[in-house]
């Protein structure tokens, strides 16, 4: 069953219900001012980070279900309701939302009136404009009231949500009805002492009233769907002192059948200096001259039109670094459009706002970063240039790092510390990333610092090499790197013995003395160590390339040596040195994170897909035995059914849900990559389509979350609701599965002296086309697939044949033809 579709050409997803399983949302901005919204226009805006800077409220865990967003109330002649179905839920005559790459339309239509909204934050500026277009869709003439609604935070949200005794004595508003371009509402609670800025919310048109005061506008008692305002038809003048401060213009809009009328709305954030803070000597009325040039560029609906094109511009510059045409759209809407989008907000985001971060949490994640950045690195380099330069200015001199950084400070959080052995290397990862991608070694160079000292800056290179000594200086007595707090899984906790309830398992004193090890961080080593050396040798420091190899080639073999059970590769030794992920116990038999990471790194991988000896063969196909099912692989089977003690928060989690034995969608690319890895295209794109969400659509009552982005976790085979996703965009699975299907299925990827192409999506996509804008040149790539496992490109070359599968980089403004046939 599904509740909208796609529309491809206008690069949107169409919901076509208000009623779907779960707000489906999308995200505005992609600067420093965001907007969260939803189909039915809940959701919230904050300036740069969502905790400290919140500018409207929103209600966390409400019954209902998505309360606190922007909304209009219509009241036509007595018949009040509101075009984005919420609050009012009176019924609509139709129904649409449109979620598109930057911005949301949503229209309702009821008794001859048609209100469409369209909501985006224009390029470079910190606000979010609203154009309303109201039509009379009836044969008479109509007059009707048309009432904002904002309702704002007081900027930290969460003391906002806490702080009740003096937060409602703070609340302050200003209300300007003769603002030069409409009518305007100023939010500027605790401006008067030592806040620098403060919210507007203003038209570009006359208002008949206004309100400022949440209880004057919704009436005691009352919720938002039965606000007295908008039921009233007139507007109280209220203007907020304490409480809930809010804002609502009231416009009268007369309308000829079939006239339609446009309104703007802005809702801005807004930065006076410090000496420029007031418009008057008593210190009493805020200097507005910002706000009136905010409100100037967006007062009329040219101004509106001009800025969404170029929003729209910006998205088709963007998405055309990569694209395919495969004839099979959910590959191509995708690839092309949306994981890419979803990449973009997850550079954004991080894992803070979404509907299943409240934005009041964690920081940004050093692993998550660096993995995150392998999906948008090709879409805006110079931003992954100085991120990878905060993220390693939080690590410290032996190479270990803080877990998280806050963004406003870029300072390592000291809440949860380091002791996570597996983020070092993801630094590595990040920093190859960027420089297949752009080629430019000059960041190498780079000064940085180590915990944000400054005068402790060394090389970025250096940054690396201590990432590097970290696991060769941190390992156990089966030469695999000792684990830590955990690694790339947070929950296996093999270091903490936790018996207090509550207590958190990432942050607990560990247990001194134990010996565990981590096959996961070995094979990471086996990858990202490899690309080290490479790096390493194009610094010309030769010996130091080989060093890093030897100790790569130790760590393959203790792998295979140690980290081996027979039909598998085993996860983890624990603190007393017993083997985690083997036949030998009843639960928890097999993981899926080292199958996966062991065979990308090309461990055991013998000679191909025929070659059933071959570790990584028998590896793939008991992950495909053991973990399979229909909505993508569980995380490990079977799921622990009680507490381990000796594990840790792993076996916290109901059998089937998140780490322990969820689909964790995050690592099923890494298994999809591996596949690629070792030709088996065919069951690479078989496990891609079955976690992707466009190929998920038809089972939207299943799946219950956005059909246009991946979720981070999908319930697994032994969970009560197999086949539910949730927690929808804010996940690494984004950043992975386009690095999958990008690089791997479709196999156009960045090498380090060009652009290798080698795809391996089995004979269900014979024929395809990629361009590929690389180091500033095109490559309009046409593969012609057998599908037949095993086989590789051959290439040719702007008409030649070449050797090998890697089209040296060309010149940039130069355009290279490429044929590929398997
Ligand atoms: C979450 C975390 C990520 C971690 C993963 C597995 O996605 O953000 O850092 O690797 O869970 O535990
Ligand atoms: C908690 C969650 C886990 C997540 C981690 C991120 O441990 O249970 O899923 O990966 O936090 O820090």
């Amino acid at each position: 069953m599904q509740f909208g579709h796609f529309d491809d050409e206008a690069r949107e997803y169409v919901i076509t219900t208000p009623h779907t399983p779960y707000p489906w949302i999308n995200y505005l901005g992609s600067e420093q001012f965001f907007s969260l919204i939803s189909h039915q226009a809940g959701g919230y805006s904050f300036y740069r980070d969502a905790r400290m800077r919140r500018l409207t409220r929103y209600r966390y865990n409400n019954i209902p279900a998505d309360a606190g967003g922007r909304y209009f109330y219509v009241n036509d002649g007595g018949d009040v309701w509101t075009p984005s179905w919420l609050p009012v839920k009176a019924d609509l005559d139709h129904f649409e939302t449109r979620h598109g790459l930057g911005y949301t339309s949503i229209t309702g239509e009821r008794g001859g009136v048609r209100v469409e909204t369209l909501y985006f934050v224009p390029l470079g500026e910190n606000a979010e404009v609203q154009k309303v277009t109201v039509t009379n869709t009836s044969d008479a003439a109509k007059t009707l009231r048309l009432f904002s609604f904002a309702e704002f935070c007081l900027w930290n949200a969460q003391d906002d949500q806490t702080n009740y005794q003096r937060n409602l004595s703070i609340g302050e508003v200003e209300v300007e009805l003769d603002s030069p371009h409409g009518a305007a509402i100023y939010h500027k609670t605790e401006y008067r002492e030592r806040r620098d800025h403060f919210a507007v919310y203003g038209v570009n048109a006359p208002v008949v009233g206004f309100d400022t005061d949440r209880d004057s506008f919704v009436g005691a008692y009352n919720s938002l769907g039965e606000a007295a305002v908008p039921f009233a038809g007139v507007a109280t003048g209220s203007v907020a002192s304490g409480w809930y401060p809010i804002a609502s213009h009231a416009l009268e809009v007369t309308l000829e059948p079939g006239a339609s009328r446009e309104y703007v709305f802005v809702l801005g954030y807004v930065e006076n200096p410090d000496e420029e803070k007031w418009a008057d000597d008593a210190k009493q009325v805020v200097n507005k001259t910002r706000a009136h040039a905010l409100l100037g560029r967006f007062a009329t609906s040219e101004q509106v039109d001009a800025a969404f094109e170029a929003l729209r511009a910006y998205w088709t510059e963007l998405l055309s670094t990569y694209s395919v045409a495969s004839g099979d759209e959910k590959l191509d809407r995708t690839v092309n459009i949306w994981n890419q989008y979803q990449c973009m907000v997850t550079f954004n985001m991080s894992r803070s706002a979404s509907f299943f971060e409240t934005g009041i949490g964690r920081g940004m994640g050093f692993r998550d970063s660096n993995q995150d950045l392998l999906g948008f690195v090709h879409l805006v380099p110079e931003r992954a240039r100085e991120r990878i330069i905060d993220i390693a200015s939080t690590q410290f001199p032996d190479g270990s790092a803080y877990h998280q950084y806050q963004p406003l400070t870029k300072r390592g959080n000291n809440d949860i510390g380091s002791g996570f052995n597996d983020d070092p290397l993801w630094l590595i990862a990040g920093v190859a990333g960027y420089l297949r991608e752009t080629g430019d070694y000059t960041i190498l160079d780079e000064p940085v610092p180590f915990d944000n000292e400054p005068g402790s800056e060394v090389s970025l290179f250096e940054h690396l090499t201590r990432s590097f000594d970290f696991t060769v200086d941190h390992r156990g007595p089966h030469g695999l790197p000792l684990i830590g707090r955990a690694d790339w899984n947070d929950c296996l906790n093999l270091n903490c013995f936790s018996t207090t309830p509550g207590e958190s398992f990432q942050t607990t004193e560990n247990q001194a003395g134990g010996v565990a090890e981590s096959v996961f961080i070995a094979a990471q080593f086996v990858l990202y160590g490899a690309d080290y050396a490479e790096i390493a040798e194009r610094r010309g420091l030769g010996d130091e390339a080989a060093r890093a190899r030897a100790a790569v080639e130790d760590m393959r073999t203790a792998i295979l040596t140690h980290g081996w059970d027979g039909n598998w590769f085993l996860r983890a030794y624990d603190y007393y040195g017993e083997p985690i992920g083997t036949d030998a116990h009843p639960e928890g038999k097999i993981w899926i994170e080292p199958q996966g990471f062991a065979v990308m790194a090309g461990v055991g991988v013998g000679s191909g897909p025929d070659d059933v000896e071959a570790p990584a063969i028998k590896a793939l196909n008991s992950a495909h035995e053991l973990l399979g099912s229909d909505h993508g692989l569980v995380l490990q089977y079977p799921a622990y059914t009680s507490y381990q003690v000796n594990m840790g928060e792993v076996s916290t989690y109901p059998p089937g849900y998140k780490e322990n034995g969820g689909i964790f969608c995050h690592n099923n690319p890494w298994v999809i990559i591996a596949e690629t890895v070792v030709g088996r295209g065919e069951r690479a794109f078989d496990l891609y389509k079955r976690i992707t969400p466009a190929y998920r659509e038809a089972q939207s009552e299943v799946h219950r979350l956005e059909p246009y982005v991946f979720a981070q976790m999908i319930a697994g085979k032994q969970a009560p609701r197999h086949g539910e996703a949730k927690n929808s965009w804010l996940t690494g699975t984004a950043a992975w599965t386009f690095v999958a299907a990008s690089q791997f299925l479709l196999g156009v990827r960045p090498g380090w002296d060009g652009l290798v192409v080698d795809p391996q999506i089995g004979p269900d996509v014979p024929e395809f086309t990629v361009r590929r804008v690389a180091r500033g040149a095109t490559y309009e790539i046409t593969v012609r697939n057998s599908g037949a496992a095993g086989s590789r490109a051959r290439l040719v070359v702007d008409g030649q044949a070449i050797d090998g599968n890697e089209v040296p980089y060309a010149p940039a403004g130069t355009t290279v033809r490429v044929e590929a046939t398997l």
